[in-house]
């Protein structure tokens, strides 16, 4: 099983064109990855135009509202009249530059199961925790917070973020990596009766993918930066 259908996501954040997106339109699959490109809402109709159709579309938000007066929010139901698949919920700068909570996430979760997307729930400790050794506790609390009122049956996807990882060039060690990916499947196995693939993100790029990959428990990657560069994704998406 290791190294087969892996899941390799990329998180445009509030980057990218209809220039790149035409650039993207000529990546290539060798391995039986699942790819998915969450590009900005604006992106996500030349997304379905110009991709490749062995790439799925994920967005990189939604509300936690089904419709009404939520000026520039933008629902679930919405993105899945868009041939969205997927959705990244509570990525680690929503948590901190939105001040979403777990509970918020849990609700956004929650509606994006009612509207068949699969959420990709983001969790992960910053620097501060992480020093202070506390870092199963907060991957702990926000599985609890986030997932644990979700029906055991659902298809869910968590990425676990280090948040002093992402866009700083730095990635955990193999062991810490190996020991947070197994506190997390097994905190998820005690609830969930699917399999629920975890995925690694935090400067994860075309050099580091197949050792990261490589590791037991870890179901893909979550990809910021390197994600915005045609050959470096085209790259990981083979790794
Ligand atoms: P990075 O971002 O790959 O640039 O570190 C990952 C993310 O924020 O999802």
């Amino acid at each position: 099983m290791k190294n087969n259908n892996k899941i390799i996501a990329a998180n445009w954040k509030m980057n990218g064109s209809e220039e790149l997106m035409k650039e993207f339109s000529q990546l290539t699959r060798s391995k039986h990855n699942d790819i998915i490109i969450c590009p900005p809402f604006t992106l996500l109709d030349s997304a379905k135009t110009l991709l490749p159709n062995f790439i799925k579309i994920g967005a990189q938000n939604c509300s936690e509202e089904e419709k009404g007066a939520f000026t520039g929010e933008i629902s679930a139901s919405m993105l899945q009249e868009k041939s969205v698949s997927h959705v990244l919920i509570g990525h680690s700068e929503r948590r901190r530059l939105f001040q979403e909570t777990d509970d918020l996430i849990f609700k956004k979760v929650e509606a994006a199961i009612k509207s068949k997307l699969t959420p990709i729930v983001c969790i992960g400790e910053t620097l501060s925790e992480k020093e202070a050794n506390k870092t199963l506790q907060v991957l702990d609390s926000q599985i609890t917070g986030s997932l644990a009122k979700i029906e055991p049956n659902k298809q869910v996807i968590v990425a676990y973020e280090p948040v002093w990882a992402i866009g700083t060039g730095l990635t955990p060690d193999e062991n810490e990596i190996k020991e947070t990916h197994l506190y997390i499947k097994t905190k998820l196995n005690q609830h969930f009766n699917t399999d629920i693939p975890i995925l690694y993100g935090g400067s994860a790029n075309s050099e580091n993918c197949s050792q990261i990959i490589s590791i037991d428990n870890v179901g893909g990657l979550l990809v910021g930066g390197a994600s915005l560069k045609k050959h470096d994704f085209n790259a990981i998406c083979n790794c």
